[in-house]
């Protein structure tokens, strides 16, 4: 390692509070310093090229090194590098990127309320599902349901409505109004002989448990991830979402699609709520927007809660001085311009998602696999101490660790999330780079095995 990098290691442990970090571990560690992206792959000051199984943090869909991009941004830059959307101001790259928007959200979502990142995002649909309630002279309909396990970020109502006890553990309190039911979990929920499709409207009835518990009346939204991402790759049964819409529409609640991971084509439509036939209220975008090249987020929002605010003559009193950022909204232009003239979306489908799918059901017969699960470009490993009881190994999120970093080592980016490994590689990849994939999986996780043999059940 150059002294340079040597020195760069030192000053981070000294200087820098990294994010769900234990941060002892960086003052005797230090951080890998990452310098370079290009295509899929990413380069650290080693030198190593590492192929990037996670698109940055399920980002970087149209992969590192695009010219356009940077060229977009500076552009813009010379252009306007910034002026607010406060005081009815606007600017082409915004009106330009919400018409765009409307056109790829699922119909009738058609105006757009800008962020900077998903936790903002979703702090904006909180307020905003409550506002609505109010200027509909329902106030009591405050009690926002969302999914034990769900991620919707790190500010304190995102934290909230996410449902990580790790996250609600820490020294706030939880903010009232946030109930969590089960997520869609087969692997870890499913009974004894219960069917994948039983267990999904199993999963969705507990929605209606709880409107039912806390009384229709006080219920304003369900929020929930489309594929629940950081709680572990969580694809719903078939049964699930249909169940979950008639739910919802039955009590007449409104149905916030978190799609901070799920937009932007990773199940091969440009939104998850496509994929899965739902009908949502408000969608909170992010990530991949930009392709994480610069912070952008939003919400897409519906005619008919747009309707009410029209129809009420005061302000909703929000927002952020970045919203509709005009270097942020011209970068996401040019990345959803790209996105659809390589047709990344699409092949998804045809492609990327059916590859991803046919490499990762190579592991099922691991003896350190309980399950491989995909769906468009996510996948995910269960890794279990005795694959026939599903039995997992003790101190969750150990084994994890020590295959994510076999991972690291071997040059594939899997994330562990306790003890599932899962991906979200970058739209861009091709065959050539699922072969790659392969190779580094089954040496991590035969290397994974030779660590922890002593626990795993023959
Ligand atoms: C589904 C979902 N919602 C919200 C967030 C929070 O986004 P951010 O980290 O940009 O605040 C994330 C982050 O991973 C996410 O996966």
């Amino acid at each position: 390692m150059s002294q340079q990098y040597a020195q760069l290691k030192e000053l981070d442990a000294l200087h820098h509070l990294h994010p769900f970090t234990t941060h002892s571990s960086l003052r005797s560690g230090g951080a890998r310093v990452i310098v370079r992206g290009e295509g899929p792959y990413i380069y650290d000051s080693e030198g190593a090229r590492i192929l990037d199984g996670m698109s940055g943090l399920w980002t970087t869909a149209v992969g590192y090194g695009r010219e356009e991009l940077a060229k977009a941004a500076y552009d813009q830059m010379l252009q306007l590098p910034f002026y607010n959307t406060f005081f009815r101001t606007t600017h082409p790259p915004v009106v330009e990127l919400s018409r765009k928007l409307a056109e790829l959200a699922p119909a009738p979502l058609n105006n757009v309320f800008y962020g900077s990142s998903g936790s903002e995002s979703n702090d904006t649909a909180i307020r905003l599902i409550r506002h609505y309630w109010v200027l509909k002279g329902e106030p009591k309909r405050r009690i926002i349901i969302s999914r034990k396990n769900g991620y919707h970020g790190s500010t304190i109502a995102a934290g909230s409505m996410g449902g990580m006890s790790h996250v609600h553990a820490h020294s706030y309190p939880v903010y009232e109004g946030f109930r969590h039911i089960m997520d869609p979990y087969w692997y870890g929920e499913g009974r004894d002989g219960e069917s994948l499709e039983d267990f999904g409207v199993r999963a969705a009835q507990a929605l209606e448990d709880e409107i039912l518990a806390v009384g229709p009346e006080n219920v304003a939204a369900f929020a929930a991830e489309p594929v629940e991402g950081a709680g572990g790759v969580k694809i719903a049964p078939s049964t699930y979402w249909p169940e979950i819409q008639r739910i919802v529409d039955k009590y007449g609640i409104l149905l916030l699609a978190d799609e901070v991971i799920t937009g932007f084509g990773r199940l091969g439509t440009w939104f998850g709520s496509d994929y899965y036939g739902i009908r949502p209220d408000i969608i909170t975008f992010a990530k991949a927007a930009t392709s994480g090249y610069i912070p952008l987020s939003g919400n897409l929002v519906h005619d008919r809660i747009v309707d009410v605010l029209m129809a009420h003559n005061d302000d909703f009193n929000h927002g952020y001085t970045f919203s509709g950022h005009p270097v942020a909204c011209a970068v996401a232009l040019k990345n959803i311009e790209i996105m659809e003239r390589e047709r990344l979306v699409e092949r998804v489908n045809e492609v990327t998602g059916p590859a991803l799918a046919k490499m990762m059901a190579k592991f099922k017969d691991h003896p350190l696999v309980g399950e491989v699960r995909t769906v468009g470009m996510f996948g995910a490993i269960e890794l279990v101490a005795d694959k026939k009881t599903r039995r997992r190994f003790a101190d969750p999120g150990r084994v994890g660790l020590i295959c994510r970093n076999h991972f690291f080592q071997n040059g594939f980016i899997m994330r562990a999330v306790f003890d599932t490994m899962v991906t979200a590689p970058p739209l861009i990849c091709t065959q050539e780079h699922f072969d790659e994939a392969e190779a580094v999986i089954r040496k991590s996780l035969d290397q994974t095995l030779d660590d922890v043999a002593s626990e795993v059940a023959a």
